[in-house]
């Protein structure tokens, strides 16, 4: 077991231990992984880097001392509603990932039925591809969790999820995109339907928030899917995804700021004085906000529709390249840059192809349904698109023949 030493080392010997441990780790500057990170270039690292370290230990719970982070995250809140179409009143709360705004989000949801329904057994109804993180938020929060299987389009089934709701249903959820094919629902309708039942909207967008936008603007067909469409009452958005921010920085959006008091923590019952918080933390990392306002700015609306043509990009040669090998299929529909690729040859092994990707140094990222490879492409994939594509074609002929090999029951996927 380990042990705090009992006398410390020296920094230096400190650092090169932990350039050694690192050395352990992909390196995705590379772009050979499509999962865990997002990078565009030095220049924006850069600024990522030294934004977080000048604020490296204030803590973001202790605004009074520290208010120009208040204003750094009111900042980063603004612009993101004016990105995602808050109107006036709308408001926003700074979490530390995607899970935290999703949980807040189905928190409130649940406070605000409870209020005004009392007593009940609450439930969530959401598409099939919902991120696994909202089943988490429900067990903990006492949510029946009713998944609704999406259509052969891949989005969600609104008449099936409208049947599948009942008087104590809470919330409606719909992504923008999902995570497993980066299709979005139909977000209007869910809106509607939520509207028309008393239910609480909450559009997943924590990959969509920061990419959709520039993409829809790049001539690309994006469906609204912002707090502006009627009905929609909160929206997650991740600045540590494609907001291109450092990790743990993420938004829970509301239409209406007033909903935010759904989600607060307020009490006064210790010693001490009142304790109120919006979010699931006590102290807050002040680095990240810093990060996240110093990526928003640095890279500007220039900056983040560069990062849209990039994975637009990149996809459109890897699906065409993927698509013309014999053997290959590439799932459709996919609207931003996630997209899933499969063996449409039964006698190949998508383990056998997959192992082989993964000899070439490629971090494969297996898809359970359909069985398949899944990649959510970020800017650096531009520059190894083509190299991507002439791996997939060597990893095929060597998995020609043999037996198959399923997603082992204990490997890791995700
Ligand atoms: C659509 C979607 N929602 C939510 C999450 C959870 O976000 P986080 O990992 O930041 O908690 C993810 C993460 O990939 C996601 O893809």
């Amino acid at each position: 077991m380990s042990q705090i030493p009992a006398k410390g080392r020296p920094a230096e010997a400190i650092l090169a231990a932990l350039r050694e441990r690192k050395a352990q780790d992909r390196d995705w500057r590379r772009g050979r992984l499509a999962v865990y990170f997002y990078w565009l270039d030095e220049d924006l690292e850069r600024v990522q880097q030294q934004a977080y370290l000048a604020y490296w230990t204030e803590n973001n719970l202790g605004q009074r001392a520290f208010p120009s982070l208040k204003s750094l995250e009111d900042e980063v809140i603004g612009m993101s509603l004016a990105l995602l179409g808050g109107g006036q009143g709308a408001g926003g709360t700074f979490t530390s990932g995607g899970s935290e705004s999703i949980f807040l989000a189905m928190m409130a949801a649940r406070n605000r039925a409870r209020a005004r329904r009392g007593k009940m057994r609450p439930n969530i109804v959401l598409p099939d591809t919902a991120h696994l993180t909202f089943d988490r938020a429900a067990e903990a929060l006492g949510l029946e969790v009713r998944r609704v299987p999406v259509g052969a389009d891949l989005r969600a089934d609104v008449a099936a999820m409208a049947a599948r709701m009942d008087d104590d249903t809470v919330a409606l959820v719909g992504s923008a995109p999902n995570y497993p094919f980066g299709t979005f629902d139909p977000i209007a309708d869910l809106a509607a339907l939520a509207a028309r039942r008393g239910a609480w909207m909450h559009v997943d967008a924590c990959v969509g928030g920061f990419l959709a936008p520039y993409v829809r603007r790049l001539g690309h067909d994006i469906p609204a899917f912002e707090l502006s469409v009627p009905g929609v009452t909160s929206l997650s958005a991740d600045i540590h995804k494609h907001g291109m921010a450092p990790k743990g920085a993420s938004l829970l959006l509301v239409a209406d700021a007033a909903d935010r008091e759904w989600h607060k923590f307020e009490s006064r019952a210790w010693q001490r004085g009142p304790y109120a918080a919006y979010t699931t933390q006590g102290t807050r990392p002040g680095g990240a906000v810093a990060a996240a306002w110093a990526a928003m700015n640095h890279l500007g609306e220039e900056g983040y529709l560069r990062c849209a043509r990039l994975i637009m990009e990149a996809k459109a040669i890897m699906m065409a390249g993927i698509a013309a090998i014999p053997g290959l299929g590439v799932l459709q529909p996919s609207d931003i840059g996630i997209f899933v690729w499969r063996a449409t040859d039964p006698t190949l092994d998508i383990g056998k192809v997959a192992a082989a990707l993964d000899a070439e140094g490629w971090l494969v990222g297996r898809q359970q349904e359909p069985d398949g490879i899944h990649l959510h492409l970020n800017p650096i994939h531009r520059s190894v698109a083509e190299e991507y594509v002439e791996a997939v074609s060597r990893a095929v002929a060597a998995a020609r023949g043999g037996q198959n090999s399923r997603i082992g029951a204990n490997e890791r996927t995700y």
